[in-house]
């Protein structure tokens, strides 16, 4: 197993690189992280507020497009995990080209960097997105990929092109596809902070299409240890999905949010579908339970947490749901305004 004294955490002061982040210093005394981030509208240091003094860690602000910023970076690390990323589905609908930009362009630099200068391990954050949408049954990791959204899309090609750096120059690549994650420090545009955020303001709750559509819920915390499972004991070369074993609908999540908050379900509103939307993701966890990981806390336990972290961070939301917040959900929703027939 390989031993790391420096990663690279490009995309570390979003939501999953961020908490990545905290779990790896609290876990590993001796181990030094710098983040790369271009500190986009998701990207935030108030993030990792508690660890600005501690002197393992180091903040770069920068683009990983960048190959003059990435490469001394690189040369400096023994392994890199790459967050960066869009990520947000309903925003992949109106900027496609952002999408391509970062998650398959930036990648790419990366992957350059990391041959010209070589590092012990390369994890790239994928997702089970890229799977698309399954009715029936399950996905592993050697399933086709069929992803429907820019979002996914993008997520998609970035995630063959990592795999190609293995195969074509034996780069020690790893790939997790990981499920729908919640917890602290999410950005309130995804279906968990935003509902939690709107209904403790009494605002509606937009729920899309008939509210049945199932994802697979994953507490961040979960995800940290699997990332940290698979950069350690993974196999290079390989692919790990990473689920929750959680399927929930929209609707029950919505439901559980109002009743820790004693919230009205009046403030559920239904509104008309998310173009491409996909119906279900589901995925086997098997491969990276064969590691030693498995999920270890209780999904209604960590949904509790998360609601109650919300309500005793106002300082930390609030901010985010600024001008320009406000000026996406506008252009969103008069898209969304009316029900479907
Ligand atoms: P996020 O949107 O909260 O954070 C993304 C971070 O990337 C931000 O800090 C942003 O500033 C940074 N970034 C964006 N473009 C950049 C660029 N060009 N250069 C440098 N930094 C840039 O996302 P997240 O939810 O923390 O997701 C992290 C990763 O996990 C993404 O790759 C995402 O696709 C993947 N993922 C997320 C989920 C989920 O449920 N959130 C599930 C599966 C996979
Ligand atoms: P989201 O958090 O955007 O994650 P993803 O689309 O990447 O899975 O959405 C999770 C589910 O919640 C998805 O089925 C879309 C739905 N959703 C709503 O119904 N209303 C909303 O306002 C949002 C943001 C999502």
């Amino acid at each position: 197993m390989p031993d790391f004294k420096h990663i690279l955490v490009t995309g570390g002061a979003g939501f999953i690189g961020s908490n990545f982040c905290r779990y790896m210093l609290k876990r590993y005394p001796s181990l030094e992280l710098t983040v790369l981030d271009a500190l986009t509208y998701a990207g935030n240091l108030e993030n990792f507020r508690d660890l600005k003094d501690n002197n393992r860690f180091n903040f770069v602000h920068g683009d990983i497009r960048n190959k003059d910023k990435v490469e001394p970076l690189i040369q400096k690390a023994d392994a890199v995990v790459n967050f960066a990323a869009e990520t947000h589905v309903d925003r992949s609908l109106y900027f496609a080209g952002d999408f391509v930009e970062t998650d398959v362009l930036g990648t790419f630099v990366l992957l350059e960097s990391a041959r010209k200068y070589g590092v012990k391990r390369f994890l790239h954050i994928s997702t089970d997105e890229v799977y698309g949408s399954v009715d029936e049954g399950t996905f592993s990791e050697s399933d086709l990929l069929n992803p429907s959204s820019p979002y996914s899309a993008s997520k998609g090609g970035a995630d063959l092109l990592v795999r190609s750096y293995y195969i074509t120059y034996n780069l020690p690549i790893l790939i997790t596809r990981s499920s729908n994650n919640f917890g602290p420090f999410q950005f309130p545009e995804k279906l968990i902070p935003l509902f939690i955020t709107n209904a403790i303001d009494d605002i509606p709750l937009p729920l899309y299409g008939d509210g049945l559509n199932v994802r697979d819920w994953l507490y961040v915390i979960d995800n940290c240890a699997a990332i940290d499972t698979v950069l350690r004991a993974g196999e290079p070369g390989e692919i790990y999905n990473v689920g929750g074993s959680n399927e929930r609908t929209n609707i029950e999540i919505t439901q559980i949010i109002l009743k820790h908050l004693g919230k009205p379900e009046s403030l559920i509103q239904p509104v008309k579908d998310r173009p491409g939307h996909d119906r279900r993701y589901s995925i086997s966890s098997e491969k990276v339970k064969n590691l030693g990981w498995k999920v270890r806390e209780s999904f209604g336990e960590a949904l509790a947490q998360t609601v109650l972290w919300y309500v005793e961070n106002e300082d930390w939301w609030r901010p985010l749901k600024d001008k320009e917040f406000q000026d996406f959900y506008k252009l969103h929703y008069e898209d969304r305004e009316t029900k479907d027939e």
